[in-house]
């Protein structure tokens, strides 16, 4: 496709208003090399500013969603050059955290096949996570003796319980996405044969809503998970505030109106019929 770019170890498809973001090492599992780290961010990058895209799927190519870092690639080869150690950390945990969680747009985890280690990190940071039944999550560090570094092990305490995690962490046990689901680990698992269309029936309820109210939703959920209740009364009426005056929509006027004057929505079976 011409108008999307190429990157060595990222690919990128279109569905209508979603762009599927794939990690592109089949061969390895799509373990993730320093490449890919620059890669991803790139790629985030770009699909923030494409306007077509509406919502990003993030997943793994040929099977798999992705085996960790490249123990080769990200960890033995940089171990003696302090230098590219440093860019290849940044740059994995810019697009694995900062970008996705702060990303714009609506963001899901699709996941089918090997999850392991460090490939944890961008699942939880995406907003919505979808995994095949069979999927095999793995916090395997403990298994070649290091800790779940460079965030992983401070991710997972967000969305899973305490005993999850620990449990999950100490022995190295893997899980399925089935019982991934079960834990809210992810929002749902589904058969490996439907795990695409199931992902596009969410991505494109996504796609149907106002990009400004999604991404200020986004906004304000992730934000007062850290603010006491008076903080976050506040924050959320400023924010809410911030919407109406930024959205160039003007989403909340139309379904005012659609509402009480035309009568022809009602908020609880959907959204409000948008013009633009
Ligand atoms: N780093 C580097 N190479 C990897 C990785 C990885 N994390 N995972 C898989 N590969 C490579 C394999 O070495 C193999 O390469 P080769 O063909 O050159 O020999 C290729 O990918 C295919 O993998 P296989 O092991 O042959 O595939 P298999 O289906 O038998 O097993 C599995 C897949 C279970 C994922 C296995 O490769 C594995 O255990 N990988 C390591 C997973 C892991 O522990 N990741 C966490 C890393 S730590 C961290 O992320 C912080």
């Amino acid at each position: 496709m011409d108008d999307v770019p190429n990157f060595e170890t990222v690919k990128i498809e279109r569905d209508g208003g979603t762009t599927f973001l794939i990690l592109n090492r089949p061969e390895k599992k799509n373990a993730m090399s320093p490449q890919m780290h620059i890669d991803m961010c790139a790629a985030l990058d770009w699909a923030e500013d494409d306007e077509a895209t509406k919502v990003v799927v993030l997943t793994g190519a040929g099977g798999n969603f992705c085996a960790g870092q490249d123990l080769k690639l990200f960890f033995r080869a940089t171990e003696d050059d302090p230098k590219a150690r440093r860019r290849s950390r940044r740059a994995a945990h810019e697009w694995r955290w900062n970008k996705l969680v702060a990303f714009p747009k609506a963001t899901i985890a699709m996941v089918p096949g090997y999850c392991f280690g460090g490939g944890f990190t961008p699942v939880i940071a995406c907003d919505f996570a979808i995994a095949a039944e069979d999927a095999t999550f793995g916090l395997s560090e403990v298994n070649w003796g290091i800790i779940p570094g460079g965030l992983v092990a401070w991710a997972v305490t967000q969305v899973m319980n305490y005993r999850d995690a620990l449990y999950y962490s100490v022995t190295g046990e893997k899980f399925s996405g089935a019982t991934a689901a079960q834990m809210k680990f992810v929002n749902k698992a589904v058969p490996n044969d439907r795990l695409r269309e199931e992902t596009m029936v969410l991505a494109r309820a996504l796609e149907a809503k106002s990009p400004a109210a999604v991404r200020y939703t986004k906004e304000a959920i992730r934000t007062v998970r850290g603010m006491s209740k008076e903080q976050a009364l506040d924050f959320l009426d400023c924010k809410n505030d911030a919407l109406i005056a930024a959205d160039p929509e003007r989403g909340r006027g139309k379904a005012l109106s659609q509402f009480l004057d035309d009568k022809s929505f009602k908020p609880g079976h959907g959204s409000f019929e948008r013009t633009t």
